[in-house]
């Protein structure tokens, strides 16, 4: 009898995803808190008939040679994937797995937390009160811009946009829309959303959110110029990647006022390094790519890439595969 499949798992996952991969398959997982480097990956892998990757693990040309040609599935826990090159992996007729729409309102959530953070100056806020200066209440310190009735442009309508679209509804704000599909006539309506050139919604929005995929036509789309483009007032906020803005740029437009804020869950690079420039500003609020950290969805994106794990090596369509185009040719 043939053995069990072996696969590498890069990173403790929750027991939702590992208990299952665990039960059925050979299983090597990094136990260490941070990703395997380079030629540890590298090692682990070979001979592997599935891997299970973060957004952390780079999956391209040399990663599929050393994995082997018995390699039958990457399956990604966490659902954008610019790290893996699909092309190389469907090349080679291997699926790749992702786990999309169980964190979109997870994602949409801490948005929201990060739109209200930066407009309510709530990091500065607690610092002033654990340094010890808050001695009396202020007729005007600490004062911030209204979220309720602002208008929130948001850049990227799928899944995640639309989302947060949806809890911009309660706070009563105009929602103005980017993307290179007008998203349909129904989806407008029930969220209230009006659908305008790029330019024109960052030039509307008192808040701008990136919820772009990063590739190659979104890498650096907010730059010096884009920044520009938007009101002195105005905050942006990314929890998409890090890419999608120039670093340099956001420093430069907040140190001078360009914008008056931004609040970001993730950073180019990531983890940003501890003498970034863009940590020295107070109008710069920055969490570790926390986008879907809640118990329940960690665990959920962990049984589904498991889910995809275990179809893979046994060779059966994955249930979320970005790549369906290698069973066409199959
Ligand atoms: C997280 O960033 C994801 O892509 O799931």
């Amino acid at each position: 009898m043939a053995g069990k499949p072996r696969v590498f798992v890069a990173r403790h996952i929750p027991e939702a995803g590992l208990r299952p991969i665990l039960d059925a398959l050979d299983a090597r997982v990094w136990e260490q808190p941070g990703p395997p480097p380079r030629d540890e990956l590298l090692a682990a892998i070979a001979g592997c008939d599935g891997v299970l990757t973060m957004l952390t693990d780079r999956v391209d040309d040399e990663f599929l040679d050393v994995a082997g040609r018995q390699l039958r599935v990457v399956s990604q826990m966490a659902v954008g994937y610019d790290n893996i090159d699909v092309e190389a992996c469907s090349r080679r007729g291997i699926p790749v797995g992702n786990t999309p729409g169980v964190l979109t309102d997870t994602t949409a959530d801490l948005t929201f937390a990060l739109i209200l953070a930066a407009a309510r100056r709530l990091p500065e806020g607690e610092r002033f009160v654990h340094s010890g200066e808050w001695t009396t209440w202020s007729p005007t310190a600490q004062l911030g811009v209204d979220v309720h009735g602002s208008t929130l442009g948001i850049i990227g309508f799928g899944r995640i946009g639309q989302a947060v679209a949806r809890r911009a509804l309660g706070f009563g704000m105009s929602v103005l829309y980017a993307s290179p599909e007008r998203a349909a006539r129904a989806v407008e309506t029930a969220l209230n959303a009006t659908w305008l050139p790029f330019d024109e919604v960052l030039a509307k929005s008192d808040i701008v959110s990136l919820h772009v995929d990063l590739n190659d036509t979104t890498r650096g789309l907010i730059d010096a110029d884009a920044l520009r483009l938007m009101k002195p007032g105005a905050i942006l906020v990314n929890t998409t990647r890090g890419p999608v803005v120039d670093s340099g740029a956001l420093y430069e437009a907040l140190r001078d006022g360009v914008i008056r804020a931004a609040a970001l869950d993730v950073t180019d690079p990531e983890p940003i390094p501890s003498d970034d420039p863009l940590l020295t500003l107070e109008n710069c609020l920055i969490v570790p790519n926390i986008g879907s950290a809640t118990e329940a969805t960690r665990g959920r994106m962990a049984s589904m890439a498991a889910a995809n794990l275990l179809a893979g090596v046994r060779g059966l369509p994955l249930p979320n595969v970005v790549n369906p185009e290698v069973y066409e040719s199959a």
